[in-house]
């Protein structure tokens, strides 16, 4: 059986250290924040360049504390991709705000710039720009428009720690920016967990106070916040990968050139938008004939995930929303994507050998 991805080959490869760390914490007696996340949080500051690191709960927390953080009131519009993962859409929406959906580039799946322009009216306030599958939108265009708007800006990258744009780290785009540890990620922890990153310390404090229930002195709760913090064990983990996550990137990297140069005409890679590096959260290729192409991967015994079967706005839980998304370059990503078998540990020439005789 090939794996999806392969977070038992990682748990083998760095296996010792994995036991050192976890049994120092659970020796330890300190299990929720103390120094083992207090390190974590200084390590992914100094990986990523931003002053201020707040590790939480998982990437949904992350992306509700920055909204809470910027203030988000009910009724406010902001602006997230129709092409993604839930969570940025339905954190606006939990907290009253309204998202309205843009369309994505055709060929990156990255959220458009453009799309984000012809949205933003008088109750826009902010901007969730999400790295998808590993690499960056035009930052430059999403954070000047922000600019030129007075809009706040989200940078979700729970695809991408590890990703760059002309060399600058992603983490470090938005006015706040959020990562997920979840397993499958390319920093991923051994359950649930976050972080949110800030260049702005009166926003840092804020974000603290919020994951801490409102408190950064015991029982004084200067407003009402939540629970999310990161577990020690999950903060071990992590700073084992950490230190790993760099050698891991080339060997995606790696893996993802071996199948670019496999695919062609009718399967199409995912593009790359020059100046960006990629984590390849995943490995993602546009089938025309996508029907075909998924028997013959299963007859070929390798398995697929489709991100995403749909666009955001078709959700069930947003239908109340009405919003004109006629011929997108999301309903049609949506129709054709396949993501492949991918991580650091990999077999690709193994999946291209499969794949071979049946395309
Ligand atoms: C783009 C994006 N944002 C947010 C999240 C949420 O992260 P978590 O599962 O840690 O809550 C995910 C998780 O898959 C994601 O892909």
């Amino acid at each position: 059986m090939i794996p999806f991805i392969n977070v038992r080959a990682q748990r083998e490869a760095y296996l010792k250290e994995f036991q050192q760390a976890e049994n120092e914490v659970l020796g330890s007696g300190c299990y929720i924040g103390g120094p083992v996340v207090q390190a974590l949080e200084a390590e992914l500051g100094q990986y990523t360049g931003a002053k201020h690191v707040i590790t939480c709960g998982s990437g949904t927390d992350a992306i509700t504390i920055a909204l809470l953080a910027l203030g988000i009131k009910p009724g406010d519009e902001v602006i997230v991709p129709d092409f993604t993962f839930i969570a940025p859409a339905e954190c606006v929406m939990r907290l009253g705000g309204i998202p309205k959906f843009a369309d994505i580039d055709a060929e990156t799946f990255q959220i458009s710039a453009e799309s984000i322009e012809k949205l933003i009216n008088e109750k826009t306030r902010g901007i969730i720009a999400v790295n998808l599958f590993g690499q960056c939108p035009d930052y430059k265009r999403i954070k000047e428009c922000a600019r030129q708007n007075n809009l706040w800006l989200v940078e979700d990258s729970a695809q991408a720690f590890g990703a760059t744009q002309d060399g600058i780290q992603a983490c470090t785009f938005g006015d706040i920016s959020t990562t997920s540890f979840y397993p499958a990620k390319p920093l991923g922890s051994y359950g649930d967990g976050g972080a949110i990153f800030t260049q702005d310390d009166d926003l840092a404090k804020k974000i603290r106070l919020i994951a801490n229930h409102g408190s950064d002195k015991r029982y004084v709760h200067e407003i009402c916040g939540m629970n999310s913090r990161l577990d020690a064990i999950q903060a071990a983990i992590l700073r084992v990968k950490l230190r790993h996550l760099d050698n891991e990137l080339k060997m995606r990297r790696e893996n993802a050139r071996k199948y670019n140069e496999f695919f062609s005409a009718k399967i199409v890679p995912q593009k790359f938008a020059s100046g960006n590096t990629s984590t390849y959260a995943q490995y993602t290729v546009l089938a025309e004939d996508r029907k075909t192409f998924l028997k013959q991967l299963e007859s070929a015994g390798v398995p697929y995930c489709i991100h995403y079967p749909a666009p955001l706005h078709k959700q069930p839980c947003f239908k109340d929303l009405v919003q004109d998304h006629a011929n997108t370059n999301a309903s049609e990503a949506s129709q054709k994507v396949v993501s492949l078998p991918f991580c650091a540990f990999t077999d690709v020439e193994e999946i291209i050998a499969r794949l071979k005789r049946v395309l």
